[in-house]
């Protein structure tokens, strides 16, 4: 059961354009409800040209913080006072907790990824990886491996370009971690082979409405004893993770991640530890699943 909302009711929410198809406000009311504590979580729909005024809006009205979304990680970092290594190293933040007039901007994506692993029984210490995309969420990908000391990580992406650029900006935070790229072509994975532990899918490839889409090219073999993770989560079995359990091969869906990077986020500003798998059920039911 949901309480009412009153005049001392903490307020939290997830700034984003659109918001419509966001699980976060579920997933969080869900949590408050659960922990039997008064927060209440909404949707911020802020149009792009408007983070600034939102940010010092949510600080008016007394708001202990918000999520960050698409399209705004980037924008919202100029005008926090402080920001978290994660955040920094990433370039995005997801959750800003506003503190005393300052707004502290932190990404909970990188661990939360890992918390999400970890919970699979998955240990990337000394891992191989593959990492597809080089967008922003294959920066919180890469991070949380380099950090996690991964034995190294390859990032391929249709862009090659764009891969460099990943791979030069954290290569300045982790200097000892080995991070290269490779154009994401069927040639290029293909010599992958199995010399390799774990292939993560950051891109959008495969996400509804596109869901016949895979981002692993149809004429590459997909190797059995390789772990693989897609960080789509609508649909929860996309077709890349269809190919790899078929294949015989093991696989993670994408919504660990959200339950875990929230987790996280709640963390920060209930100090509560989270309810996850309450948080998990309320996503499926958002997905209609359960
Ligand atoms: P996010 O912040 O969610 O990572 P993004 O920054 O828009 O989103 O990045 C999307 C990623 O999906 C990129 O790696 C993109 O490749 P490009 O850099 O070449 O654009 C990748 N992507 C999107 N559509 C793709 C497609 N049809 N085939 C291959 N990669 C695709």
């Amino acid at each position: 059961m949901s309480q009412p909302i009153t005049s001392k009711t903490a307020l939290v929410g997830v700034m984003g354009w659109p918001l419509e198809h966001s699980l976060s406000p579920a997933m969080h009311n869900a949590a408050f409800a659960e922990l039997g504590i008064d927060w209440a979580y909404l949707p911020l729909p802020v149009q792009p040209g408007a983070v600034e005024q939102a940010l010092r809006g949510l600080m008016a009205l007394n708001f202990v913080g918000t999520n960050v979304t698409v399209p705004h990680k980037q924008a919202v970092m100029r005008y926090m006072d402080e920001l978290s290594d994660a955040a920094q190293i990433t370039g995005a933040v997801n959750t800003v907790y506003i503190q005393d007039g300052k707004f502290i901007g932190s990404n909970t994506d990188p661990a939360g990824f890992l918390d999400s692993l970890r919970e699979a029984g998955c240990h990337p210490r000394g891992m191989r990886v593959a990492v597809l995309g080089a967008g922003g969420a294959a920066r919180a990908v890469v991070f949380a491996l380099a950090r996690a000391e991964a034995d190294s990580v390859v990032v391929f992406n249709r862009t090659a370009q764009r891969a460099a650029f990943l791979v030069d900006d954290l290569a300045d935070a982790f200097p000892d971690s080995r991070l290269s790229f490779e154009a994401l072509t069927q040639k290029a994975l293909a010599v992958l082979g199995s010399d390799v532990d774990l292939v993560v899918n950051t891109t959008s490839v495969g996400m509804y409405p596109h869901v016949d889409t895979c981002p692993w090219p149809e004429g590459v073999p997909i190797p059995a004893n390789v772990l693989f993770y897609d960080l789509v989560y609508n649909p929860l079995e996309t077709t890349f993770l269809a190919r790899a359990r078929a294949a015989g091969a093991r696989a993670i869906d994408g919504l660990g991640m959200l339950v875990h990077q929230g987790a996280l986020s709640l963390k920060m500003w209930t100090g509560h530890s989270a309810p996850v798998g309450v948080m998990r059920d309320a996503c499926l039911r958002g997905l209609g699943i359960k």
